[in-house]
C-alpha cells in the first residue's frame, strides 16, 4: 500500500533518506521519480549518508552512473541519474544494472519508466512539490517489497 510523507525542508529530505537506508542491503532497487527540482538527488544524498557511503552524491552532468564504494557498513551504492538518458533506456544496459544489483544498493533517478527494465522488485518513491514549496513524498512498495519494512 502506498503511503504518503510529508517533507517541509530539504534537510527533511535528506534525514528521510537516511531513514530508508537502514532497511537497505545490496541487491535493493530504489527509484525516485519526480519532476525537475522535486528532491530526488537530495533523498539520494540522504541515502548515502546513511548507509555511509564514500564520494559526493551530486547530479552527473557528464556521466549517468556513479559508483559509490561501501563504507563501514560494508554497502556499496550506485547512483544512476537516468533522466539524461531521455526516452533511449537502451543506454542502461549498457550500464550493466544487473551485477550492480547483485553487489549494490541502486539508487535511479527519474524511476517510473526504468522500473520495468530493472526489476520487478524495487520500492518506487514518487516525490512532488507542494505550492508552499515543501516536498510530498509517496512510497510505492513493489514486488517483494510488499512484504518488507521501509521506515
Ligand atoms: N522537502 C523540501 N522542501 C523544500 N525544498 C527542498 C526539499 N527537498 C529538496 N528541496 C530542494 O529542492 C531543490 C532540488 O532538489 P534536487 O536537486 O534534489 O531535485 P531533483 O529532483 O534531483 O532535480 P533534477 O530533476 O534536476 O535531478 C534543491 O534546492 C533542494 O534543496
Ligand atoms: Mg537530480
Amino acid at each position: 500500500m502506498a503511503e504518503s510523507v510529508e517533507l517541509l525542508t530539504a534537510d527533511d529530505t535528506l534525514s528521510f533518506g537516511r531513514t530508508l537506508s537502514v532497511h537497505l542491503r545490496p541487491g535493493d532497487l530504489v527509484l525516485l521519480a519526480g519532476p525537475l527540482g522535486a528532491g530526488k538527488t537530495v533523498l539520494a544524498k540522504g541515502i548515502a549518508e546513511g548507509l555511509g557511503v564514500r564520494g559526493r552524491v551530486s547530479s552527473p552532468t557528464f556521466i549517468i552512473a556513479r559508483q559509490h564504494r561501501p563504507g563501514p557498513r560494508g554497502v556499496p551504492m550506485l547512483h544512476v541519474d537516468a533522466y539524461r538518458l531521455g526516452g533511449n533506456l537502451d543506454e542502461l544496459d549498457d550500464l550493466d544494472l544487473d551485477s550492480a544489483l547483485v553487489e549494490s544498493v541502486v539508487v535511479v533517478e527519474w524511476g517510473e519508466e526504468t522500473a520495468a527494465r530493472l526489476s520487478a522488485d524495487h520500492l518506487l518513491i514518487r516525490l512532488t512539490r507542494n505550492p508552499d514549496d515543501s516536498r510530498q513524498a509517496v512510497v510505492e512498495p513493489h514486488g517483494a517489497w510488499a512484504t518488507r519494512a521501509w521506515a
